[in-house]
């Protein structure tokens, strides 16, 4: 049995102000909340959200990593620097990443790596556009997209991976994938798991994201291969996201 785990994923919107606000709302409601819940915080931010959650079950998460221990990298931010700052999950390869910052399967497979290395779990982010998905391509694009992971770091590292399928269409566009379209990737996803160890592909973590929200959460969490959520817009006001935590 999978636990239901549910993330939100602030991008690149908050203040001290709104952190507090958030922060302090969702706690407030973590008492009645089963599923794992974890938010993913701008860098600024982190020590605040450390202060804010500690002794809490809200745990905290980055967005993205660097790949290198430290050194000249002007503007990045090592795995040891999140772990300084509490991050236990982070961020790897969301869609946003791979368009605006050109990062390959390749690079993201080395994150991934770098992540597990250092005791980080990635939060493995994989999904097709709009023109692959029309095009009929869905399946081979998330299959190249995890057999580029499995080929760097192997399958059993898998037992410390969430893997978050995103179709790229419905990234904060409103446009949410049905769940029957999400269920019968997130079946394919276990299948290309299994095609290398089918334990692994049973027990592995596989969240929807892409405009997920209160008001369609349930009927996707619902779906038999959907352990969770990644959200963006939706993880910005704290009584929208709790009614998500609180559907597992
Ligand atoms: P969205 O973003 O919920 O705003 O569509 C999801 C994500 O990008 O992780």
């Amino acid at each position: 049995m999978r636990q239901t785990i549910v993330v939100g994923n602030w991008k690149m919107n908050a203040s001290k102000e709104t952190v507090n606000t958030l922060v302090l709302g969702v706690l407030e409601g973590m008492p009645d909340v089963k599923s794992e819940v974890i938010v993913c915080v701008p860098y600024p931010y982190l020590c605040q959200v450390e202060a804010l959650v500690a002794h809490s079950q809200l745990k905290i998460g980055a967005q993205d990593l660097n790949v290198n221990a430290s050194g000249a990298f002007t503007g990045e931010v090592s795995a040891d620097m999140l772990k300084d700052f509490g991050s236990e999950y982070v961020i790897v390869g969301h869609s946003e990443r791979r368009s605006l910052y050109g990062e390959s399967d390749e690079m993201v497979a080395e994150k991934v790596q770098v992540a597990l290395d250092n005791g980080l779990t990635p939060l493995f982010c994989i999904g097709e556009l709009l023109e692959e998905r029309e095009a009929g391509d869905t399946e081979t694009v998330v299959a190249r997209q995890i057999n580029a992971v499995i080929k760097r770091v192997g399958i059993e590292v898998f037992k410390n991976i969430i893997i978050a399928y995103e179709p790229v269409w419905a990234i904060g566009t409103g446009v949410t994938a049905t769940p029957q379209q999400a269920q019968d990737t997130h079946a394919y996803i276990r299948e290309i798991l299994a095609q290398s160890d089918a334990d692994i592909a049973q027990s592995t973590p596989i969240l929807y994201g892409g405009s997920m929200n209160s008001g369609n959460a349930d009927e996707l969490i619902a779906c038999e291969d959907i352990d969770g959520g990644l959200i963006g817009g939706a993880s910005l006001k704290s009584d929208d996201f709790l009614r998500i935590c609180k559907v597992g």
